[in-house]
């Protein structure tokens, strides 16, 4: 069996930001398969693999067309940058739609996050809420203005049911407020970095929302990325050795041991939580330092950042 039937041909390509691309795709024959928001396709590379990017509900898209958001990865091997490069008339194939983060069945309000590329999924459910006339009401955050792809289309689809956070500034994203002002029985999404889909996540658990309401999918790049496995971080200061379990952040191994550790955003992305290394590889997963600073492998930030290495010798 065809592990990538559909054959789609690159229609339009619009630079969204510096480092994220709209590629509209006509599918072979006109005939798009059916597909619901959250759903994703995974698209053949030229190495043989595959990469998933959530299927985009933007407004306007012609009949017989699907959306994909691209980010060009910083670190990428060339996946990101064969999809960041595709031109008008190229084509490529993919799988069938597949969803690991529907929307709930029936009437109960929709509290969405959005971080980064993270956006792409959260745009389509907030479409089809807005079809179905389902309260909803979007949190999308980012760095600095400039940095946050498809807000023209965002403000068009939600009107006021979208708010806008910069890290940058008084706007920055309050996760316990933004949950306290959910109504009751809202279900919460998240995608984005793993960072904040756990702050999320804690936060919303901590409120008493039920983790069966709590659906969360990470952005792509870290889906694409190489798989958690537990490593030691060793503090310079005193010799201690940690360990980092699968489904912890460093912070949080640090936290759990006692140690208090100076953090913001747990994105990536505001450089607050950045540590010298002494020792070891990082592997590097946020969105702050530059391709140099990542190749030193001198720095790295503790918030979403693992190791390649058994153990990571932090300047702690
Ligand atoms: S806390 Fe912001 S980069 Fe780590």
């Amino acid at each position: 069996m065809d592990a990538h039937p559909l054959k789609l041909t690159v229609q339009s390509v619009v630079a969204e930001t510096s480092s994220i691309r709209s590629v509209v795709f006509g599918v072979e024959g006109g005939a798009v398969p059916h597909w619901q928001a959250g759903a994703h396709i995974r698209v053949a590379l030229p190495d043989g693999g595959d990469r998933p990017y959530s299927l985009m509900a933007l407004p306007d898209l012609p009949e017989g067309t699907v959306a994909l958001g691209v980010l060009r990865e910083q670190a990428s091997a060339g996946g990101s940058r064969f999809m960041h490069e595709l031109q008008v008339g190229d084509v490529v194939r993919a799988t069938a739609p597949l969803n690991n983060f529907a929307l709930h069945a029936g009437a109960a309000p929709a509290l969405l996050f959005a971080g980064g590329i993270g956006v792409t999924p959260i745009l389509s459910m907030a479409a089809a809420l807005k079809a179905q006339g389902t309260s909803y009401r979007l949190h999308y955050a980012g760095r600095t203005p400039g940095l946050l792809a498809f807000l023209p289309q965002l403000q068009a689809i939600c009107a006021e049911g979208l708010a806008v956070h910069y890290d940058s500034d008084a706007s920055r994203l309050d996760i316990a407020a933004a949950l306290g002002e959910a109504p009751a029985g809202a279900h919460v999404y998240v995608c984005g970095p793993a960072g904040m889909i756990d702050a999320v996540k804690t936060t919303a658990l901590a409120r008493g929302i039920a983790a069966d309401r709590i659906h969360f999918e990470l952005f792509k790049a870290e889906l694409a990325g190489s798989p958690n496995r537990p490593f030691e971080v060793e503090l310079k200061s005193t010799g201690q050795v940690i360990t980092v379990a699968t489904d912890q952040s460093i912070i949080q191994a640090l936290e759990a041991a006692g140690l208090d550790v100076l953090y913001d955003c747990q994105r990536g992305d505001c450089g607050i939580c950045q540590c010298g290394v002494i020792s070891g590889v990082p592997d590097h997963r946020d969105v702050i330092l530059s391709d140099d600073e990542k190749a030193s492998n001198k720095v790295m930030q503790i918030c979403v950042s693992r190791a390649k290495s058994e153990r990571l010798v932090l300047d702690l």
